[in-house]
């Protein structure tokens, strides 16, 4: 689907509440699901992403229904798949936090599985979570490290693994396999990445305990327990960016996750002298959350994003792209390789179609460099979302402020994190 965005003549204003957490969502789903006993969910995401894990822990025996449109009860007894029938493959679809957090849960069971996924999911990498569950003694094929997986249950042992890349989908696999393991498990990464699932863990009951950037898990069972999912901050991106940069707007975003090991964006466009207010702030089933207010600036600064910043900020970094060229001077991202392995080479794609509109960014071999300056982009092209939600939605963002239309190919696609996306828009523009 082709959608064509105009250049927006005056600023957003009004109120609109995020909805609910992506990361936190496929969690609540899969933790419950192994859990003993029976819980509410409320605000679950409406995203397909999060559906494919509630329908994959439905196909593994759970009792999963909707009681209204956000709001999921689950009753297990902790035990997945307990009539022990041959299961046909469990479709992840495009989601990558799907397949990867359900491999660490189901190498340790008593049944085999396979899991299968859309084009996209199928080309990104899984060595990562395949090499640390074979030291816990798991048996797993792949095709060459590529869907689909095939899962041969198992005992697994508890290991001390060492991760090369700060990424919050391989430590929550590794966790979730030494939940079930025979004795501890510690998993550290470079840099602390998103610690949603020891959070939810800690919540449901978990042995586990995180020192700097290692966690260490104990064999626990769960216990289910009520969760609200928290508002998505990787949602509320797209609009604390085109806040500051669509001119005239002043609005509050309500029930914003502020988790701080996923709230980078805030402290970049801090840096970069946003000044974004954050008010009401409150704990929501072990998540931080509050009230963003954003407002027009014209007055940004580049900055440098590197190191540690990158997986507080992963999925924001297009749209800050997109922030950053009206950033004055260069607002250079490191460090950041692996948005090669999302839903597409976001860093080759992200700048093949900014450049189309006359955004001034160069692709590094480790993210970009955005040569800011204020001022309208040129806009006028036609851009490819290559499946992509994330570029979609960033790209929507830059024809907030474009002088001649930009043209989004695939915009469909938006559905897989935000099927609300256009219809908040809507509700600021008035
Ligand atoms: C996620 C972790 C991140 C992020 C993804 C969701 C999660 O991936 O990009 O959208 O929910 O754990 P990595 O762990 O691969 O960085």
């Amino acid at each position: 689907m082709l959608k064509v965005v105009k250049k927006l003549d005056k600023g957003l204003r009004g109120e609109i509440i995020i909805p609910a957490d992506k990361s936190v969502s496929h969690r609540a789903i899969m933790f419950s699901s192994i859990a003993k006993g029976q819980c509410a969910i409320r605000n679950f995401s409406s995203g397909a992403d999060c559906h494919s894990t509630l329908n994959i822990f439905k196909q593994l025996g759970v009792n999963i229904e909707f009681v209204d449109e956000k709001t999921v009860h689950v009753k297990s007894n902790g035990v997945l798949n307990s009539k022990k029938i041959d299961l046909p493959p469990l479709d992840a679809g495009n989601s990558g936090t799907t397949t990867r957090l359900i491999s660490g849960i189901l190498a340790r069971q008593n049944f085999d599985s396979i899991i299968v996924g859309d084009e996209s999911l199928s080309k990104r990498p899984m060595r990562r979570v395949i090499e640390p569950l074979t030291l816990m003694g798991a048996e797993i094929s792949s095709t060459e490290g590529h869907l689909p997986l095939k899962i041969f249950g198992r005992k697994l042992q508890g290991i001390s693994y060492q991760s090369k890349l700060a990424s919050a989908q391989v430590k929550s696999c590794v966790l979730l396999a030494g939940l079930g393991a025979e004795g501890k498990t510690t998993f550290t990464e470079p840099y602390i990445s998103r610690n949603h699932t020891e959070l939810l863990l800690d919540y449901l009951g978990a042995d586990i305990k995180t020192e700097a950037n290692s966690v260490t898990i104990y064999p626990s069972e769960l216990s289910a327990r009520d969760i609200t999912v928290v508002g998505d901050i990787s949602s509320a991106a797209f609009f604390i960016v085109a806040g500051l940069i669509v001119e005239g707007s002043d609005f509050v975003i309500k029930n914003v996750g502020l988790n701080p090991t996923r709230a980078g964006i805030i402290d970049v466009v801090n840096r970069m002298g946003g000044g974004i207010n954050v008010l009401n702030q409150a704990l929501c089933s072990g998540e931080e959350v509050g009230d963003i207010r954003v407002q027009y600036n014209d007055r940004l600064k580049a900055c440098v994003i590197e190191g540690e910043d990158i997986p507080k900020l992963i999925d924001e970094l297009p749209v800050i792209a997109v922030l950053a060229s009206q950033a004055e001077g260069d607002t250079v991202v490191k460090n950041a390789e692996d948005l090669r392995n999302k839903e597409s080479d976001r860093i080759k794609c992200l700048v093949s179609e900014l450049i189309k509109i006359g955004v001034n960014i160069e692709e590094t071999p480790d993210g970009f460099i955005v040569h800011g300056k204020r001022g309208k982009i040129k806009g006028g092209a036609e851009l490819e979302s290559y499946h992509d939600h994330r570029l979609a939605m960033s790209f929507y963002v830059a024809g907030l402020i474009s002088k001649e239309d930009v043209g989004i190919n695939g915009f469909e696609w938006t559905k897989i994190s935000f099927p609300e996306f256009e219809e908040l828009f809507g509700l600021l523009v008035n």
